[in-house]
């Protein structure tokens, strides 16, 4: 599906269906041809409404305002109005006259993250008829915007949708193909289609000589053998580094701590982390982000056997400390500790973990909300309202030095879980904060996206299954403090 700027006058473009947003119940504004029908059908004009007026041609989509988010949504619905029609050219207008990037990035951001589907396993598949959405630039007349800049937003916003996909399409595969040695090989597809990206995959040696026993413990029972992946986009002039770290469990079964049988369907995605951090690589790159950007990623399996790591066992991690296993199935915390030191050894600006780390941070904030953890206020802050800009719920978890006494062991540093039920994901994220150097410490950012990831019932414009939840978060936040502000905002 192609998303093109035009600048004739609407009535001049020629397509199948015009796309009319109904902003906030406002039937009186002029696109709104068909008020009298749409009232006679019942039509409210309510988020995620739709109806197609087959007389003029054209869909009314409900769309509560004017704020990208709506914006986004109401796209997707468009599609998803008209997904199985034989539509193959729409056309909608900008809806804006005082912010022109915005809503042209929401548009082509709604449609993209809108049209994904994932049928690898269907044998199936419908075709589709929809090519081309056109963007009606006539609403402009009161306003500067030249069609590059309104093109450059298209791009930007089909870039970061784009990224978004990608990281739901790894999640989406199933375990058996989306081995740690597979997403290492698509780590390695994605640096050779990407400029100023390189790849380096290292195997179990390396994890040994590197004393990352944690990590080394959790994929132990795995007939797949562990990797470190390790990403790096490097453009020249690079403004600062941003160390991300990304939890690939490719599948966890809990381990011997085993997980029931309700509970362990859906663990095909506990690689989102993983999944995000390349994305949101991937996406930096294509974007031309003044950052040099890396991506490292813990790729194993949690699973059981005869030589499984066991509840009772005491590791020693990459820094020396000492973790007694108190429940195999809090594994993807051992991974990232040695990956966190790995990463700190890169000296980062910033460093950002990525994981779907506790059921604990869905019980505290839904399914929907990513919890953002960390020591730096600031910097949490920022992350929030990064997050609210891409349309990503976020809330700020905070740690306290009561909750980190639960981590305490009467045999080794400290134990992988809290001797308590309450506060689960404040505790893990408490455990990551033995694996951070002090130098580091309000440079650090944990992201819990157990939630968002992975949804079993379709939300917003989120489809059934991976969400790819991280990715924009973190690509607004990069776009925002860079310097094409202006367009990109
Ligand atoms: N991968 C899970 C967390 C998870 C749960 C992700 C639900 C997505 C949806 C993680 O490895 C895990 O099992 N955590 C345990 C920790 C507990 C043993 C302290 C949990 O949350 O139950
Ligand atoms: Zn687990
Ligand atoms: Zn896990």
């Amino acid at each position: 599906m192609m998303i093109e700027i035009s600048n004739k006058k609407l009535e001049k473009v020629v397509a199948d269906i015009h796309v009319v947003l109904v902003i906030n119940k406002d039937f009186t504004h002029s696109s709104v041809v068909d008020k009298e029908f749409l009232e006679f059908c019942g039509f409210k004009g309510e988020s995620e409404e739709s109806l197609l007026v087959q007389s003029s041609n054209t869909l009314y989509v409900g769309c509560d305002s004017l704020e990208a988010d709506d914006i986004r949504l109401a796209c997707a619905q468009a599609y998803e109005a008209l997904k199985k029609t034989k539509a193959k050219i729409l056309k909608i207008r900008t809806y804006s006259s005082d912010c022109p990037g915005v809503n042209i990035k929401a548009i082509a951001e709604g449609f993209t993250l809108g049209a994904y589907e994932f049928n690898a396993y269907k044998s199936k598949n419908e075709e589709k008829s929809l090519e081309r959405v056109v963007i009606v630039l006539e609403d402009y007349s009161r306003v500067d915007v030249s069609i590059q800049t309104a093109q450059k937003a298209v791009d930007v916003g089909v870039k970061i949708a784009d990224a978004t996909n990608y990281a739901k399409d790894i999640v989406n595969a199933m375990p058996n193909e989306m081995t740690p040695e597979a997403l290492a090989q698509k780590a390695e597809e994605l640096a050779s289609s990407l400029q100023n990206v390189t790849c380096k995959v290292f195997g179990e040696e390396f994890l040994k000589e590197q004393g990352m026993n944690a990590f080394l413990a959790v994929s132990r029972a795995s007939v797949h053998s562990p990797k470190l992946i390790h990403l790096i986009y490097k453009p020249e002039n690079a403004q600062k580094r941003i160390v991300y770290v990304g939890k690939g469990l490719t599948y966890d079964s809990g381990g011997l701590s085993l997980k029931p049988s309700e509970h362990m369907v859906t663990m095909k995605a506990d690689k989102s982390g993983a999944s995000a951090v390349m994305a949101i690589l991937k996406g930096a790159s294509e974007l031309k982000l003044p950052y040099e950007i890396h991506a490292i990623v813990g790729a194993t399996e949690n699973m059981i056997g005869g030589n499984a790591y066991k509840p009772d066992d005491v590791l020693i991690a990459k820094n020396g400390k000492t973790i007694e296993v108190r429940n195999t199935d809090a594994e993807g915390r051992l991974v990232l500790a040695d990956c966190l030191c790995y990463a700190q050894e890169f000296k980062p600006d910033e460093l950002i973990d990525m994981a779907t780390l506790t059921g604990a941070c869905v019980v505290a904030l839904g399914e929907f909300t990513t919890g953002v953890m960390g020591h730096n206020e600031a910097f949490k802050q920022n992350m929030v309202s990064s997050a609210a800009k891409s349309g990503e719920l976020s809330a700020i978890l905070p740690f306290n030095k009561y909750l980190k006494k639960l981590l305490k062991s009467s045999v080794a540093d400290m134990s992988n879980i809290s001797s308590s039920r309450y506060g689960g994901a404040i505790t893990a994220g408490l455990f990551l904060d033995n694996f951070i150097e002090d130098e580091y410490k309000q440079k650090w950012i944990h992201l819990d996206i157990a939630g968002p990831a992975y949804i079993e019932k379709a939300w917003g414009y989120n489809q059934f299954g991976a969400s790819g939840a991280g990715v924009r978060m973190n690509l607004y936040r990069m776009i925002d403090e860079s310097k094409d502000k202006k367009i990109l905002n």
